[in-house]
């Protein structure tokens, strides 16, 4: 029982999502918890009061100034109460509405008086998620505090196919519990570099790799699960976020530095996964290059900067974790990295081996540190995250005078 004793105040608001929020309550109080629900005016379109009810066990509020509700827990009392905020789903507009601090509802007004974590998961058509109002809106929130949940992207109830999906039931439990069980990086802020870069050479063509992203966001979701309060800057990938981290989309190794290094100061621990091109052409052409200019055929590159050697160079008592592939001399390659970029550990895979590795579900590591080596054989990359977070956890444990910038 994760959520054993755990006060969950479950906000929904009006989009269709809404209709699997009975399921949410029951799988999290299958999990302990206790859960009161708020329903928004324009939610009782999708789901009843009376349904929730029966599942919470509770009743279920709508409105700030129903005096009979107010006397049994006035509305700042049940803001106390709770230990999460949770909104399932959350609209455009509720979005839009937190961002701007609006007290003039039971729901936003809670959310402002309360003094525990507020994690919302986003529902709505792609068009909506992508429109600046929203990605402005969703930055503010993140800013203030707020864990955004997801959005999954898929096929949408308008039929449409894009980024907007509330999370499954069971994604948002496994994130509440992450939330609110405290585990051995509680505390920590991680920051994760994730898949490909892609180096233009025009505006049509550019040079990349096979990387998928599979490894790194298997280890910024096993950082995440064990508490940590993580941010991913990925490259170009087709993989859906793992609830609760921030995402930072970049494209080329440039502009992946400038979002590390923007963020770097707060981050307790640096994983670099990324498979960043160790080149990029010297200049992007501005128009497609012709094939019978030639141009194509000798392109001139300049080296890319070293992400994870810059951060080690300024890392102070963060810890920074690199992977390396590597094709022969796997283990001797991976000292020579570890010292030459200023790592902590480095995770070492040997790609010649066609099973593992880049685009597979599957890995194999050895974790090279100053101390030695230890093999993880062949396993999911999920697993491979959940073996390297445990080695990060003990290394950080060990670290008496290790210094938590910045408590959730
Ligand atoms: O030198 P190599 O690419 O084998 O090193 C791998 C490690 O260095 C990985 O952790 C990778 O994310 C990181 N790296 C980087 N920036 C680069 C090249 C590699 O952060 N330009």
């Amino acid at each position: 029982m994760p959520l054993a004793g755990k006060r969950i105040l479950l906000g929904v608001t009006g989009g269709i999502a809404a209709y699997k929020t009975p399921a949410l309550v029951r799988l999290l109080r299958a999990e302990g918890a206790d859960v009161a629900v708020v329903l928004s005016r324009s939610a009782a379109q999708f789901v009843t009061a009376t349904t929730l009810q029966a599942v919470s066990n509770r009743p279920v509020r709508t409105d700030l100034f129903d005096a009979a509700a107010e006397a049994a827990m006035g509305h700042i009392e049940l803001a106390r109460w709770a230990d999460l905020v949770l909104i399932a789903p959350a609209t455009a507009h509720c979005l839009m509405r937190l961002a701007q601090g609006a007290a003039d509802d039971l729901l936003s007004t809670l959310c402002l008086a309360t003094t525990s974590p507020i994690a919302v998961a986003p529902a709505m058509n792609n068009r909506m998620w992508l429109h600046p109002a929203t990605v402005r809106n969703v930055a503010r929130l993140r800013a203030d505090g707020v864990i955004v949940l997801g959005p999954a992207s898929g096929e949408q109830a308008c039929g449409e196919v894009g980024p907007g999906r509330m999370l499954e039931p069971d994604e948002i439990v496994r994130a509440v519990d992450g939330l609110l069980t405290p585990g051995p990086l509680t505390g920590i802020k991680a920051m994760v570099t994730a898949g490909p870069t892609r180096e233009p050479l025009d505006p049509v063509r550019y040079i990349s790799n096979h990387s998928s992203g599979k490894q790194g966001y298997a280890m910024a979701a096993a950082l995440a699960a064990a508490g940590a309060q993580v941010t991913l800057v990925s490259g170009p990938v087709s993989l859906t976020p793992p609830a609760g981290v921030d995402v930072v989309s970049v494209t080329t190794a440039c502009e992946m530095l400038d979002a590390v290094m923007a963020r770097i100061a707060e981050q307790t621990l640096f994983v670099g996964v990324a498979a960043v091109a160790d080149y990029r052409p010297a200049r992007a052409a501005p128009q497609k290059m012709k094939k019978r200019s030639g141009a194509v055929r000798a392109v001139e590159l300049v080296e890319n900067p070293d992400i994870v050697a810059a951060v080690a160079a300024t890392k102070g008592k963060r810890l920074v974790v690199g992977f390396a592939a590597e094709t022969e001399d796997t283990i001797a390659n991976a000292r020579d990295k570890l010292v030459r970029k200023g790592l902590d550990l480095i995770a070492v895979n040997d790609v010649s081996d066609r099973t593992i590795g880049f685009e597979g579900e599957h890995n194999a590591v050895t974790l090279v540190t100053e101390d030695g080596c230890e093999h993880i054989a062949r396993t999911s990359k999920h697993e491979i995250a959940r073996a390297i977070t445990d080695r990060i956890a003990s290394m950080l444990a060990a670290r008496g005078d290790f210094e938590i910038p910045s408590a959730r």
